[in-house]
């Protein structure tokens, strides 16, 4: 079987890795990939979000399956034209997409099925969003209603950096023009519960966890996440099944009765809060770095259990009974701005996931992104999978890399 792959991350290199492992699939190829990529696929000059040349090119090449990575191909409604075209595809529609395209949307359709999150309210004008977070109470939430790559959201300590978020998103449009929800501030530990879904079928992944701050304690800015592991020990039976019951099952069977059922990954971004389990935001997409742990400690076949879902059957998924911990390698400098060019050495083993990497014009591997490279171990414990995950982090050698050294830490501490 051809399987075509679109997008170039981390993400993408673990479902391209998961793939390779698969005995149906004898070609890969990845739209665009990246160096580690083409280590097991070949990688085809096409933008991911360049929708009419993927789906020629999976014409061309009679490609039995695509896969696809980013929210923004989905957005755009990739799925729907590789479909027209008569191409089976694993993902959702651009209709199901916006439970991640639009926070509004998602918020909606929270309300009205009873589905656990933040209270909120939206607005369009910035004099309403003003007047109404002179009297909220701080922290408050003030997120951008639309794909704005991690960064259209803002915690507000207080009423002066609200108005700074209100002023950035309302009326100078730094991410376009659009609207944005105010939102209740909730606390607790986050989780990602990504399930694979057909319809009203939900089929759960292992639970992660991503590391959002920069550095080593959360400290630091936020980022796109330095680091994730898997499975979580501080989510008992209880959390599962709420998180299952009263929040991914719901979710999907909402998106059927609003006719837009969803066909792909559905992800959940909870949270575990004093008062139950509660919903951050939905993703309809892996994902990243949460994948690059997931997927290896997958036994069964991928490619047999994205067919599946294409095809309106239900998915075989096993899973080893190890520790998963993977650790982000960024630029310094990273979520910041950073150089890129520098020369990667020793990054060959089959676990460390390439995020933003290129061959330069010498045939030397150099940072190409802020978040370069991703190393993953597993262990019979987390602090053990920590300390394999550090050592294949000491082996690389580049002088423009830092990362964090405690993800998993607080889990493993604790148990
Ligand atoms: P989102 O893109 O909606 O996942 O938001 C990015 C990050 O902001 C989340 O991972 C949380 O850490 C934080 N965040 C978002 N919404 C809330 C909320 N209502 N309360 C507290 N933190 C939040
Ligand atoms: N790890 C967060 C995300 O994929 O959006």
């Amino acid at each position: 079987m051809k399987v075509l792959v679109v997008g170039g991350g981390g993400r993408e290199h673990a479902i391209v890795y998961a793939l390779s492992k698969s005995k149906k699939v004898t070609e890969i190829y990845a739209a665009p990939g990246n160096a580690g990529i083409a280590k097991l696929a070949v990688c085809v000059n096409i933008k991911d979000t360049d929708i009419e040349n993927i789906v020629n090119f999976a014409k061309d090449e009679q490609i039995d399956l695509v896969v696809v990575g980013p929210e923004a191909s989905l957005a755009l409604g990739i799925i729907d034209e590789l479909q027209k075209a008569g191409i089976k595809a694993f993902g959702p529609s651009k209709g199901a997409a916006q439970i991640e395209s639009s926070k509004n949307f998602a918020k909606d359709l929270m309300s009205k099925y009873n589905i656990p999150t933040a209270r909120y309210e939206v607005f369009e004008d910035y004099n309403d969003a003003i007047s109404y977070v002179e009297v909220a109470p701080f922290p408050t939430v003030i997120k951008y209603d639309g794909l704005a790559a991690g960064k259209g959201v803002v915690i507000a300590n207080n009423f002066e950096e609200a108005k700074a978020a209100l002023k950035d998103m309302l009326l100078d449009d730094k991410f376009g023009h659009g609207k944005v929800v105010i939102e209740e501030y909730l606390e607790g530990p986050e989780f990602s519960f990504m399930c694979f879904v057909d319809g009203t079928n939900v089929y759960p992944l292992q639970l992660a966890q991503d590391h959002k701050r920069a550095y080593d304690n959360d400290m630091g800015p936020n980022t796109g996440g330095m680091g994730a592991y898997t499975p979580l020990p501080f989510i008992t039976e209880d959390d599962y099944n709420q998180a299952l019951n009263e929040i991914m099952i719901p979710t999907a069977k909402a998106l059927v009765n609003e006719e837009i059922p969803f066909k792909g990954v559905l992800y959940g971004g909870l949270m575990k809060t004093k008062k139950g389990i509660k919903v951050i935001e939905f993703n309809c997409r892996f994902g990243d770095p949460e994948t690059e742990v997931v997927l290896p400690k997958l036994t069964s076949d991928i490619y047999d259990a994205f067919m599946a879902i294409v095809d309106g059957k239900e998915p075989v998924l096993t899973w080893d009974d190890k520790y998963y911990i993977g650790v982000v390698l960024a630029s310094k400098g990273y979520p910041g701005d950073y150089k890129k060019g520098f020369i990667i050495e020793n990054a060959d083993d089959d676990h460390i996931f390439h995020m933003g990497t290129k061959v330069d014009e010498k045939g030397n591997l150099v940072t190409n992104g802020g978040r370069v490279l991703f190393a993953v171990a597993n262990g019979n414990t987390l602090e053990e999978a920590n300390k394999k995950a550090n050592q294949l982090v000491d082996g690389i050698k580049c002088e423009n890399l830092f990362h964090r050294t405690d993800i998993g830490a607080k889990a493993y501490k604790k148990f």
